[in-house]
Parts: C-alpha cells; structure tokens; sequence
C-alpha cells in the first residue's frame, strides 16, 4: 500500500494537491472583489466565519466519504445509501456538477493563457483599450488556446494521482507562493497602497445585505472546491493513517490565506493608481474585472516603470492566475474521470479520453455564446433576461447548486450513514480535538439549516425575481 500510485504520497502531498484544486481565480479575483465590493472588513469576517462553522466540517465530511468508501461520488452515495435510488442520483448531481464547472471554468481559463501570451508578445497596451475583451474572446484564436490548455490537462491527469496530480501540484504551488508574495510586497510599496488596506479592513456594516450574505457562503464554498465532488474523490486517495482533522485545517487555512493576500495584492493596486476608486463601481463579475480593469492598472504603471517592467508585472500576474486556474481545472476534471473509469471498468486512458472529449465540446459552445452562435447566446430566459450559456452555467453551478449539495452531504452522513460511522473515519489518522466534536453536532442540525434556507431564498432570487 506505501508505495501504491493510486493514493497520495503524504499528507503534504495531499494538501497540496488539494491546495492546488482549492487556490484559483475564487482567490485571486473573485474574493478581493467581493470584499471591496461588500463591506471590507465586515465580508471578511462573515466569510471566515462561514468557513470555520460550515465549510471546515463539510470538507471533513466529504474527505471521509471518499476515504469510508475509497469511490468518486456516485460510488460513494450509492454505498452509503446501499444503493437507494434517491441517494444515487444525488451522487449523479455530485458527477454533473464539476463537470459542468469545468466546461465554464475551461474558458476562463483559456482567456487567461491567452492574455499571458498577448503581454508576453508586447501587448499590453491593446489589453488595456475598452474594446479588446469583446474581440479577444470573439476571435478564432480562442480555439488555438483551448487546444493548449486541454493538452496540459491531459498530460496532467495521464499521469495519474502520484506522478500526475500530485507531482504537478509540488512542482506549480511553490511557484504561485512565490509570484504571489511577491507581486503583493511589491503592491505594498507603492504609494498610496495605503488607502486599499483601509478600505480592506474597515468593517463596513451597512453593506451586508442578503445577497452578501449569500455571495460569501457561495463564495466559500466555490473557493475550498467543495460541493464538487473533489474532496470526495481526493478523500478515496488518502491513506487511513493520514490525520483527516489536521489536513482539512491545512487545507483551509492555504486557501483562506491565498485569498487575504490576494486582496492585499488587489485592492492596494486598485487605490495607488486610481485613488479615487468607489469599489462598489467596480464591474459586478471578477470575470469582467480581471479582463478589463486589470491590464488598466498595469498599463497605469508604465509612466513610473516603464512598459517592458509593467508588461513584466503584467506577465507575472496572469502566469499565477493561469497556473492556479490549470491546477483547479485538473482537479474538477479528475472527478467524472475517476468515476467513469470505476463505473465502466475502463482504463483511466479510456476514461479521460471521453471526459475530455466532453469538457472540450461543453467549453467549444460556452466559447461560442458570447455573440458568435445566436441560440448558445440566447442560450436561457430568466429573471426578466436571456442568458447565454456561459451565464447560465455560471449562475445554476456556481452560484446555487453548491450549497445544495452540501446539504445532500449533511443528509447523507447523518440519516443514511449515521454520525458515529463517520467519526469512526475521521479519527482513524488520529484524532481531531474541537473540530471533531464540533462537527459531529453540527453537521446533523444547523449546517443543514442554514444551507436549505440559503439554498431556497438563493434560488428564488436568481431565477424567479
Ligand atoms: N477553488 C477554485 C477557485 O477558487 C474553484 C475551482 C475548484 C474551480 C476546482 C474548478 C475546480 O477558483
């Protein structure tokens, strides 16, 4: 078993390569937005709070899901369930759900890759003019990057969880520390940085709303990969003596971290070139910020540092974007793979084979909905508005869908599996002091509760309002 590739090597291993799945655009982009946005100090303290309380004992339930039953999600359900029709088809959402992730998470990707290229080639100043999104995610290039991007993944997942996932993690995470630390110092220094902090860490009350609310919980969960069958699956690659407890804390505080330093990188930067910024004018989707706003603010460098050190920065950063977005999308995709290799009794090669097959399609038609193909652009009608397919995708997938399968989680464990099965699982590495025993009486009641109202008024707002 020591040396068996199919699992991790260490719990370092591990929370690496959970890190890598755990740290993407969520961090980089999505979070520094929604605190600027939403209240400063008072969002980040609502979001660590939903973290700790919510999202730490959920991951502990998913780790010891896969590692109980050593499956992918359906596996895993379908197991605990003994094979309940109900439970199996929640296990289906469980499979459908990053697969759908990945096909729009795909394009982000691409976008990124393909924004590195353009600083890289001497671009930066077309990046920063007001039309070039529009026509950069409109061109046939896109395609060129898909292909790139899709051939990284392969070569990724080709290898497997030890030589594959896990190599690549050990290799690519240390690298975005670094970029990241280092652009951070770097923003800090600049004058004026000081006005972001400010606003970073002022608990602005009056700004939490319900949708905040709502938008950090999402949040929350997007940026630890939960709800996505990934810890599941990542759980069935865990050795029994690695300590559960230990690695989910790890795993949460990277991620969290990355996202406070990403803010200190972001909203610094926002204040020393635009010192009059009123964040809650800044665009309402990170997307829309990271492609259009960002190469402003690295072209607002060239007066002090000259254009080849801002292309420079400019490089830097959508190179640590695209290497946390590559290890993200690795670890969406490895979900369905692992399923279907366990569900069809393929070799991994077959089964990568088709998922691919599928994300690259899925990620041809979201790329092909901004404009280009009138019924993927018109893809949806709600809430007063159509919907191209990416919008759809985004709004089903990210923004509702996963704290319903947290609940599902919470249901199972407690009604189906029964909460002293899983405590059996998780202190079987050791054992786990508060967080044990926290879990154990949160996961049955309030978690619960809070996710199904989350979910309803969530729903309601986003697709009847
Ligand atoms: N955690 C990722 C992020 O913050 C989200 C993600 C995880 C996306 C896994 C895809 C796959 O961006």
């Amino acid at each position: 078993m020591q040396n068996n590739p199919d699992q991790f090597s260490s719990k370092i291993g591990f929370v690496l390569a959970a890190a890598g799945s755990a740290v993407g655009i969520g961090n980089l982009v999505g979070f520094p937005v929604a605190a600027a946005k939403n209240g400063g100090g008072a969002f980040l303290l609502l979001y660590i709070f939903f973290v700790v309380a919510i999202c730490l004992p959920l991951i502990l339930a998913e780790l010891s899901m896969g590692r109980a039953t050593g499956k992918s999600p359906l596996g895993a359900f379908r197991e605990i369930s003994k094979g309940h029709k109900g439970w199996v088809l929640a296990g289906a959402l469980s499979l459908i759900t990053p697969f759908m992730i990945a096909v729009f998470y795909t394009v982000l990707t691409v976008w990124l890759l393909g924004y590195f290229l353009v600083v890289l080639s001497g671009r930066l100043d077309q990046l920063a003019t007001p039309v070039y999104f529009g026509g950069f995610i409109t061109s046939p290039w896109i395609f060129a990057y898909l292909a790139a991007v899709i051939g990284m993944v392969v070569l990724v997942l080709k290898g497997g969880v030890r030589d594959g996932i896990e190599k690549a993690s050990r290799l690519l995470m240390p690298m975005l520390f670094i970029m990241l630390i280092g652009l951070a110092v770097f923003v800090l220094t600049l004058p004026n940085a000081s006005a972001g902090l400010k606003f970073y860490f002022t608990p602005q009350l009056d700004r939490i709303t319900w949708s905040v609310v709502n938008g950090a919980l999402s949040q929350a969960f997007f940026s630890l990969s939960l709800g996505m069958g990934i810890l599941i699956t990542y759980g069935s690659y865990l050795r029994k003596q690695d300590n559960l407890v230990q690695s989910a804390k790890m795993l949460a505080c990277t991620d969290t971290g990355v996202a406070l330093v990403a803010g200190l990188m972001t909203l610094p930067a926002i204040f020393a070139i635009y010192p009059n910024t009123n964040p809650s004018e800044l665009s309402d989707s990170s997307v829309g910020l990271i492609f259009s706003f960002f190469p402003n603010i690295f072209m607002a460098m060239v007066p002090k540092f000259g254009y080849a050190m801002a292309s420079f920065i400019a490089a830097t950063f959508f190179l640590l974007a695209f290497v946390a977005a590559i290890t993200s999308l690795v670890s969406i995709i490895e979900v369905p793979v692992a399923a279907l290799k366990a569900e069809s009794r393929q070799t991994r090669n077959k089964a990568l084979a088709l998922v691919i097959t599928g994300v690259l399609v899925g990620a041809v038609f979201s790329a092909l909905s901004f404009g280009q193909v009138k019924w993927l652009t018109e893809f949806a009608f709600y809430a007063g508005a159509n919907k191209s397919l990416f919008d759809a995708l985004v709004d089903v997938f990210y923004d509702t869908i996963l704290p319903f399968n947290g609940l599902l989680i919470c249901l199972l464990v407690t009604w189906q599996w029964k909460r002293h099965n899983m405590a059996a699982e998780m202190a079987s590495g050791g054992s786990g002091g508060w967080l044990e025993r926290y879990t154990h009486a949160a996961i049955a009641f309030w978690i619960p509760a809070i996710l199904a109202t989350v979910f309803v008024i969530t729903a309601t707002n986003k697709f009847f309002s």
